[in-house]
């Protein structure tokens, strides 16, 4: 809500909003904020194309904004990636 804006106002090029992006709803926010398109990653990786594990897939689906965790955060990267049980043994 505020990079987007922010990237409308600073470039001349187009750009597309990436992170958190799922359905149309994430599309019109997009282009209302200045966006030429949206990147969407996760949504896709649950669709019947996708080479991932049905295990995976359903797990996702499964779950809910509140079931991610934080990694890479010391690398100035960090990214939210789904909280899983640790390995045994
Ligand atoms: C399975 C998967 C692998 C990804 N691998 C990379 C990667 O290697 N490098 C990278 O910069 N982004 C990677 N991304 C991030 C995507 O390029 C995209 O920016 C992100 O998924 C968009 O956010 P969303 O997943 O909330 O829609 C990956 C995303 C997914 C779902």
């Amino acid at each position: 809500m505020i990079l987007l804006p922010r990237a409308a106002d600073e470039l001349e090029i187009p750009f597309v909003a990436s992170g958190g992006q799922a359905d149309g709803r994430s599309l019109v926010a997009s282009l209302g904020m200045g966006a030429a398109g949206m990147n969407m990653g996760t949504r896709f990786l649950v669709t019947k194309e996708a080479p991932v594990h049905q295990n995976v897939k359903e797990a996702v689906v499964a779950a809910s904004e509140l079931d991610t965790c934080l990694v890479m955060r010391p690398l100035r990267n960090t990214e939210p990636v789904l909280t899983t049980a640790p390995l045994s043994g």
